[in-house]
């Protein structure tokens, strides 16, 4: 089963509630994305492999220690760019992949628009990256995407998740454990998160 993991680290609370509010500039809600996006990352980052290594410091040698997993970064277009600024911060040779997604306004089910995923995800650890988790259309149709390239291990990080979401996640995908900032309270009529934050692109991207 899916594990859910709720991030609570209080500098994530104070920039969600900033996400949240509608008078944030697009500046400030740029900035408190790459906070949030950045703790999120730190976090899945903590279960990664990594191997026992040597290091000779000016002084002696050294235990140290090297990330083992070759890693490969999943945003989903467009909202998911925002996340991926942070995640190169920490993993600057991280190939990266690219899947397009838009919903349909009316349906709100997701149609794709552009892929390019490496070729062949044998033995990588895939990371997919988008803000939103709604109906989970999105991110469930991603990691169908992703898994057909055989990666070893798939995590998906999301700053906004609702009920709906998440349990069309742990059914379809149960394999693939969640990094998430807060779940919110449920759906809409048009299925946007409520309390949410928006639509998160438009806000993002300043359009
Ligand atoms: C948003 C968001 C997710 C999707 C979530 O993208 O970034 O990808 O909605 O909704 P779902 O869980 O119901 O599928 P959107 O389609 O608005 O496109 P954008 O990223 O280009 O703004
Ligand atoms: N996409 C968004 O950007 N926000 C929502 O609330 C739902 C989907």
């Amino acid at each position: 089963m899916s594990k859910i993991n709720i991030i609570n680290h209080s500098l994530i609370k104070h920039s969600l509630s900033v996400l949240r509010n509608k008078n944030t500039s697009t500046e400030m809600f740029r900035r408190h994305t790459a906070t949030v996006s950045q703790i999120l990352i730190i976090e899945v980052l903590n279960n990664i492999s990594i191997k026992e290594i040597v290091v000779e410091t000016p002084l002696d040698s050294a235990q140290g220690h090297k990330v083992q997993e070759s890693i490969v970064l999943i945003p989903v277009l467009r909202a998911g760019i925002s996340m991926l600024f942070s995640a190169q911060n920490f993993l600057p040779w991280a190939s990266v992949g690219f899947i397009g997604l838009e919903r349909d306004e009316k349906t709100a089910k997701a149609r794709e628009y552009y892929q390019n995923i490496p070729q062949n995800l044998r033995e990588k650890y895939v990371l997919i990256l988008d803000p939103m988790l709604a109906t989970g259309g999105s991110i469930v149709d991603t990691i169908t995407a992703v898994k057909q390239k055989n990666p070893k291990v798939i995590n998906a990080v999301c700053i906004v998740g609702a009920p709906e979401g998440i349990e069309r996640l742990k059914k379809e995908h149960a394999d693939v454990d969640l990094y998430i900032a807060a779940i919110d309270s449920h759906l809409d009529e048009n299925k946007f998160i409520v309390p949410g934050l928006g639509d998160f692109g438009d806000r993002y991207f300043g359009t």
